[in-house]
């Protein structure tokens, strides 16, 4: 008891040391937590960026209300997904006119699964992770069953040994950066590379990377990418993703929903269908305004920020954490799963434990003011957002779940199915 005791003070100790050296810290006042909740679930749902209000008031009271029609012209409603698109691509590595922003995710992949089998027509294969969010799995299967394509599982460990046997036959190999359930982070820079080596394209999700690591989409040479707009770039709610197709091919992609708004004339209503120059073909229909430009007010909570020195807070965030958990939970079952080498390591933190179910844990937790996530049936998963989160936000969610799990506060056996809170 003493010990454990003494262990606690030692971590409060180093996380008030910490805290104390983060030169990032007052970016926590561009957010508007609640002040007594830990909020490790902004690789789920971003918080809401201080920005965001006003900027939506402006858009519906002023913008709609007195604008009304006109605003597609003078509030730039039209060039929203394009403007909102680079901003993302800012934080992407993408230079400007490669990105666009709007749809779900799960529409910008179908685009983009689509989009790089027909740039590769005579390859067969179509390359994903078994452990990929099934969203990215059911499309590959999707677009393999529309272009008579067949879908390889393949870890991205595995990559190599399965390109030297068939690499001559895989269109593109769709991957993401880090492991959505246990925070793993693999390399982009080697991935790509020999996904192209291969004569194959490289299609990266980026939901769980962008707005958490510093990206060069660009400088790597990735062919073609997307990501969400709701975890660390904070766009709220089923904020619009973000499509990334590098330039080079812009003048022969081929979108597979070729809406009016990414004709080269929408507002002609021609007969038949010529694509926009640039990724303007990749838009679909009428963009959703009120959630794009929230998006757009949201993305300037990294206004001035180096994604490198926020890549440094967020390790520096799940290591504590991970001492944290050494000390105060690995005696009581917890196991991370999220590798220890910081180069491996994405932002978030992922617990199992043998026999407690993630579900009854994470709503304890939520109880006592910390809100993390999980996946059924035994991960636990705690997302650092180095714009607001503190060392001291990471010792009190492992203090918490210590004290509640010695307790037995928690449901041991809670509903299967639903929303954690
Ligand atoms: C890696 C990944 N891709 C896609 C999605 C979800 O796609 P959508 O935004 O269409 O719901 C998620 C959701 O958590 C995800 O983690």
């Amino acid at each position: 008891m003493t010990t454990a005791l003494s262990a606690t003070a030692t971590l409060h100790e180093q996380a008030a040391r910490l805290d104390a050296d983060d030169t990032l810290a007052d970016l926590r006042a561009r957010f508007l937590l609640p002040p007594d909740v830990v909020y490790l679930d902004g690789n789920s749902l971003g918080p809401l960026p201080a920005a965001v209000p006003a900027a939506l008031d402006d858009v519906v009271r002023r913008q709609w209300a007195t604008g009304l029609i006109g605003s597609w012209n003078a509030a730039g409603w039209w060039e929203a997904p394009l403007r909102v698109g680079d901003a993302v691509g800012r934080l992407i590595g993408a230079a400007p006119g490669q990105t666009i922003a709007g749809d779900s995710t799960s529409v910008q992949l179908f685009t983009a699964l689509d989009a790089a089998a027909a740039l590769r027509p005579d390859r067969p294969l179509l390359v994903t992770d078994p452990g990929h969010f099934p969203t990215d799995r059911y499309l590959a299967d999707a677009v393999a069953r529309r272009r008579d394509l067949e879908v390889r599982h393949v870890r991205p460990g595995d990559l190599p040994d399965f390109l030297a046997a068939e690499g001559e036959r895989v269109a593109v190999v769709s991957y993401s950066p880090v492991d959505y359930r246990t925070g793993e982070l693999y390399d982009m820079r080697t991935l790509t590379r020999a996904a192209q080596d291969a004569g194959a394209l490289a299609l990266w999700d980026l939901c769980h990377a962008a707005g958490a690591l510093p990206l060069d989409v660009d400088g790597l040479g990735v062919d073609l990418a997307v990501g969400c707009g709701y975890k660390f770039l904070s766009g709220g709610p089923g904020a619009p993703a973000f499509l990334y197709v590098a330039r080079r091919h812009h003048t022969t992609l081929e979108t597979p929903l070729p809406g009016w708004t990414g004709h080269a004339d929408p507002f002609a209503l021609a007969d038949s269908y010529t694509p926009a120059p640039g990724i303007a073909r990749a838009r679909i229909g009428t963009p959703p305004i009120l959630s794009l430009l929230a998006l757009e007010a949201a993305l300037t909570a990294f206004d001035g920020v180096d994604l490198a020195r926020l890549r440094t807070k967020s390790l520096s965030l799940t290591c504590f954490f991970l001492r944290c958990a050494d000390e105060l939970l690995t005696p009581l079952g917890f196991t991370p799963v999220t590798p220890a080498e910081p180069g491996r390591r994405g932002s978030q933190v992922t617990l199992r434990h043998a026999h407690a179910h993630a579900r009854g844990l994470a709503a304890a937790l939520a109880e006592v003011g910390v809100i993390a996530d999980m996946r059924a049936p035994d991960l636990l998963r705690f997302g650092v957002n180095a714009l607001y989160t503190s060392h001291r936000d990471m010792l009190t969610a492992a203090t918490r779940l210590r004290d509640l799990t010695e307790q037995a506060a928690y449901d041991p056996a809670p509903p299967t199915t639903g929303p954690v809170t």
